[in-house]
C-alpha cells in the first residue's frame, strides 16, 4: 500500500487496500497522463494502456498531428486551448486576453501525511494512515505552477486530489476555471449515477446511461442545493448493487459545483468535477496562490455497496471531527414543527418538562427567538433574544432547561438579513446585490456579503455572544435561500467574480471560529432541509439536517440517497407528528420510530399535545435508540431494497464492525392482498458464523441468511415496519 515512483518508467503507483491508481510521464514534453484506475494490480508497468504507440503517437514522432494527440490522450489534468477538444480543467485570462493553458511534469515529492487545506475542508490522516504524492506541473509561457495533490489511506479504497496554483510569473493572470480532478478512462457502458432534488425531496438517485457528449449536474446557487448533489458515479453496464466496478467522484465543499461526464469520439470518458467555472474569475497577482478544493475518489469492484463502504469509513475516520464523532448524540426535541414562531419560555419549559420525563435529552428553540420574529418576515442579523417571547431571558430558560437534567440547543441563521431588521437598516450595503439593482428575495431576506471582513467579524460576534451568554451545547446553523445578485460592495470589479467562493470561505471560517471557540459544542448544519448537506459542511458538523420532509415513508428515498455516500451517523433524522406536516400522510409512530433510527434519531413535535398512544410510546421508542444507536453509528450499511425502485418496500441493514450484531429495517409501504412473504437475503455476515433471531429464537446460518435469505411476513396495514435483530452465537 502506498505510493511509489518507478523513475525508469516515469510511473507512479497509488495503491489502496483494493484499488490501484496509476500515472504516468510520457514525452519529451513531460505529458501527465492517466493510466489506470481500479481493482488492484500488483504490476505498475501498465504504461501501454495510454495508448502512445498508437497513431497519432506522441509529438515527438509526429508533431504534424499534434492535435489528434492532444485530443485522444488521457490526460491527468487537462488543460485548456491548445487542442485537447474536451473538457479542460484550468483556464486563464492574461492580460493579453489570452486563455491557453498547457501542462507538463517538472518534479515531485511523495510523502507520508497528509497536508491541510488552507481554508477550506479537506480529509485528514496520520503519517501511518495515509500518503501524499505533490505532481509539480508548470506553463512555462504563462509562468503557472500547477500541483496536483493525491493522497491515499491505509484503511478505505479512496484517492483524493485537490489542486494548488501559483502565480509564478510577473504578470497578474485571471483564473477563469481551476477543476479539481478530472479522470479519463474508457467507457465501460457506464451509467451515470447522480442525485436529484428539491425542497423536502432531496438527493433521489438517478440513473443514466451515458451518451456521447456532455452531461452532469451542477449548482450555481452558492450553495451545494436541494436541486443536484455534488456527487456522481460511473457505474459499468453489469454492475449491480453487490458487484462489479464503480467509480465515484465526490466534492468536499459547499458552494457551486461542476460534476461532468463527457464520452468522445474514442468511447473514452472523462470525469471532471470542480468549482463551477461559471461565474467564477479569480484574480492572481504575482506569487499568489488559489487552493481549489478536494475531490474523493472511490473504486469498488462490490458495485455500490463497495462504494459507500470505502465513503462511509472516510468520512467516519478521516473527515469528522467533530468530539461527537464517535459518540451517540443526545436524543433532542425541536421545537419548530411542535410550535413554529408561537412559543415563549413557559410553552418551552412544558415540552421540556414532559420530554425529560420521557427520556428526551435536550430541547433545542428554533427559528423565532430573536429580534421580532413572529414570522418569517423579519429580524435575521438582529440576534438580540427576545425577551418578550423568552421572558425571564434565555440563561434563566436554559438554567431551567438543565434543572430537568437536559441539554440545551438554539437555531441561528447567521449568513442572513432580512431587509426587515436593525441590521439592514444600519449597512444596507452588508446584503450582497447588484450595484443599482434590487436584490431578489427569498424567503423574505438577503444574503450577508460574507466575503466581508467586517461582516464576518460582526456575524461571529453576534453568535459569539449568544453562546457565551448560557450553557448552550447544540448549534443548529441553518441557511434558508441559494445566492442570487452576485455583487459586493466591496470587492473591486476585478474581483467580483470571486464572491461565490469568497462567500463559501467566509462560512468555513466563521463555523471553524465557533468550533475553536466552543469545541465541545454539536453543530448541526442545516439548509432548509438538506441543501448544504455535503462533504465539507461534515468537516464542521458532525451531523447534517437531512429534510424538512420528516414523513416516514418519503423519508426512505431520501435517506436512500443520502446513506449511499454518508455515514447514518451523519443523517438528522426526527420522528414527527401525523398528519405530517409537509404531506399530510399519517404513518404509524412505531414507523417513523424505525425510519428516524437510521440517523441521529429525535423529536419534532409537541410532545404535551400528541396522541397520548404515541406519547406513552416515546420511553420504548428511546429505549431502542439506545439499544441500536451504537451498532448504527458504527456499522457497515447495506442497502437490501430500494422502495425508490421496487414501489413497494424498503429494506436496509447494519452489521457490526466485527460482525457479531446485524440490524435489519423492512419498511413496507402499501399493503396488498393475497402476498406471499418477501424473501430478503442479508449481507455483510460472517458465512461460517450462526445468529440468532432475536424476534423469534431462531437460529440461522450466517451463508443460510445471506445466500438463501429468510422470509419477512407482509404486515397488516400500510406504513408498517419491522425490525429484525441478528447477533453471533458465542
Ligand atoms: C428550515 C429548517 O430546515 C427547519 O428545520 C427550520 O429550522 C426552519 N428552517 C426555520 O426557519
Amino acid at each position: 500500500m502506498g505510493i511509489e515512483f518507478f523513475e525508469k518508467e516515469r510511473i507512479f503507483k497509488l495503491d489502496t487496500p483494493k484499488s490501484s491508481y496509476i500515472i504516468g510521464v510520457v514525452d519529451e514534453e513531460n505529458f501527465v497522463g492517466h493510466v489506470y484506475y481500479g481493482k488492484k494490480c500488483r504490476d505498475y508497468k501498465l504504461g501501454y494502456l495510454m495508448r502512445t504507440d498508437e497513431a497519432p503517437f506522441v509529438p515527438s514522432k509526429n508533431e504534424r498531428d499534434r492535435l489528434s494527440f492532444l485530443d485522444a490522450f488521457p490526460f491527468e489534468y487537462s488543460t485548456h486551448g491548445l487542442g485537447d477538444f474536451r473538457e479542460s480543467c484550468i483556464q486563464v485570462k492574461t492580460s493579453k486576453g489570452q486563455s491557453a493553458v498547457s501542462l507538463s511534469y517538472v518534479e515531485h515529492k511523495i510523502y507520508a501525511g497528509k497536508p491541510a487545506l488552507s481554508g477550506l475542508p479537506a480529509t485528514f490522516g496520520t503519517e501511518q494512515e495515509c500518503s501524499t504524492l505533490e505532481l509539480v506541473c508548470r506553463d512555462n509561457v504563462l509562468d503557472l505552477k500547477v500541483i496536483l495533490y493525491y493522497s491515499v489511506f491505509e484503511d478505505t479504497d479512496v484517492v483524493t486530489r485537490s489542486v494548488k496554483v501559483v502565480n509564478e510569473g510577473k504578470e497578474t493572470i485571471y483564473l477563469t476555471k481551476v477543476l479539481s480532478a478530472c479522470l479519463d478512462m474508457d467507457n465501460q457502458d457506464f451509467e451515470l449515477l447522480t442525485m436529484h432534488g428539491s425542497w423536502a425531496r432531496e438527493r433521489k438517485v438517478q440513473y443514466r446511461k451515458i451518451g456521447y457528449g456532455q452531461q452532469g449536474v451542477t449548482s450555481l446557487r452558492g450553495e451545494s442545493s436541494h436541486q443536484d448533489h455534488p456527487f456522481m458515479a460511473l457505474k459499468a453496464g453489469d454492475a449491480t448493487q453487490e458487484m462489479g466496478d464503480v467509480y465515484g467522484m465526490h466534492f468536499v465543499y459547499s458552494g457551486n459545483f461542476l460534476a461532468q461526464a463527457e464520452l468522445n469520439q474514442f468511447d473514452s470518458v472523462r470525469a471532471v468535477m470542480g468549482i463551477n467555472p461559471k461565474d467564477f474569475c479569480w484574480k492572481l497577482e504575482p506569487q499568489d496562490e488559489f487552493q481549489a478544493p478536494e475531490v474523493v475518489l472511490v473504486y469498488s469492484a462490490q458495485g455500490l455497496d463497495g462504494m459507500t463502504t470505502s465513503l462511509h469509513t472516510l468520512y467516519r475516520k478521516h473527515l469528522i471531527r467533530s468530539e461527537y464523532k464517535d459518540k451517540k448524540r443526545p436524543i433532542l426535541i425541536n421545537n419548530w414543527e411542535a410550535t413554529y414562531f408561537d412559543f415563549n419560555t413557559e410553552k418551552l419549559l412544558q415540552i421540556a418538562k414532559q420530554a425529560s420525563e420521557l427520556g428526551i435529552e435536550m430541547l433545542v428553540m428554533d427559528d423565532g427567538w430573536f429580534g421580532k420574529r413572529n414570522d418569517d418576515n423579519t429580524s435575521l442579523g438582529d440576534w438580540d433574544v427576545n425577551e418578550e417571547k423568552i421572558n425571564g431571558g434565555l440563561k434563566y430558560l436554559v438554567d431551567e432547561v438543565n434543572k430537568l437534567g437536559m441539554k440545551f440547543g438554539i437555531w441561528f441563521e447567521p449568513e442572513m438579513i432580512s431587509p426587515d431588521s436593525e441590521l439592514y437598516k444600519a449597512h444596507p450595503d452588508w446584503a450582497i446585490a447588484v450595484p443599482d439593482r434590487t436584490p431578489g428575495r427569498a424567503r423574505n431576506q438577503f444574503v450577508l456579503d460574507l466575503s466581508r471582513k467586517d461582516v464576518r467579524e460582526h456575524t461571529y460576534e453576534s453568535i459569539a455572544k449568544i453562546l457565551r451568554s448560557a450553557n448552550i451545547e447544540y448549534v443548529k446553523w441553518d441557511m434558508n435561500r441559494p445566492l442570487s445578485d452576485i455583487g459586493s460592495a466591496e470587492l473591486p470589479a476585478d474581483r467580483q467574480g470571486e464572491l461565490f467562493h469568497r462567500y463559501v470561505l467566509g462560512v468555513y471560517e466563521l463555523q471553524e471560529r465557533m468550533m475553536t471557540e466552543f469545541p465541545h459544542l454539536l453543530l448541526e448544519n442545516c439548509s432548509g432541509g438538506g441543501a448544504r448537506f455535503d462533504p465539507g459542511m461534515l468537516y464542521y458538523s458532525p451531523q447534517i439536517w437531512c429534510s424538512d420532509d420528516t414523513d416516514a415513508i418519503e423519508r426512505l428515498s431520501i435517506q436512500e440517497g443520502t446513506a449511499m455516500i454518508y455515514p447514518l451517523s451523519t443523517m438528522g433524522a426526527h420522528v414527527s407528528d401525523c398528519p405530517n406536516h409537509t404531506v399530510g400522510r399519517i404513518t404509524p409512530f412505531e414507523t417513523r420510530g424505525y425510519v428516524a433510527l437510521a440517523g441521529t434519531f429525535g423529536y419534532e413535535l409537541d410532545v404535551t399535545k400528541i396522541p397520548e398512544e404515541d406519547r406513552n410510546s416515546i420511553p420504548e421508542q428511546i429505549q431502542m435508540y439506545h439499544k441500536y444507536n451504537d451498532l448504527v453509528r458504527e456499522g457497515n450499511y447495506y442497502r437490501i431494497a430500494s422502495y425508490a425502485q421496487n414501489h413497494e418496500y424498503d429494506c436496509y441493514m447494519v452489521v457490526s464492525q466485527e460482525q457479531t450484531e446485524a440490524l435489519v429495517t423492512f419498511v413496507q409501504v402499501l399493503n396488498r392482498p393475497n402476498c406471499k412473504s418477501r424473501k430478503i437475503k442479508l449481507k455483510g455476515l460472517k458465512s461460517e458464523a450462526n445468529y440468532v433471531l432475536e424476534e423469534t429464537g431462531a437460529l440461522y446460518a450466517g451463508d443460510t441468511l445471506m445466500n438463501a435469505g429468510i422470509l419477512i411476513e407482509n404486515p397488516w396495514g400500510d406504513f408498517k415496519g419491522k425490525l429484525l435483530h441478528l447477533t453471533m452465537q458465542k
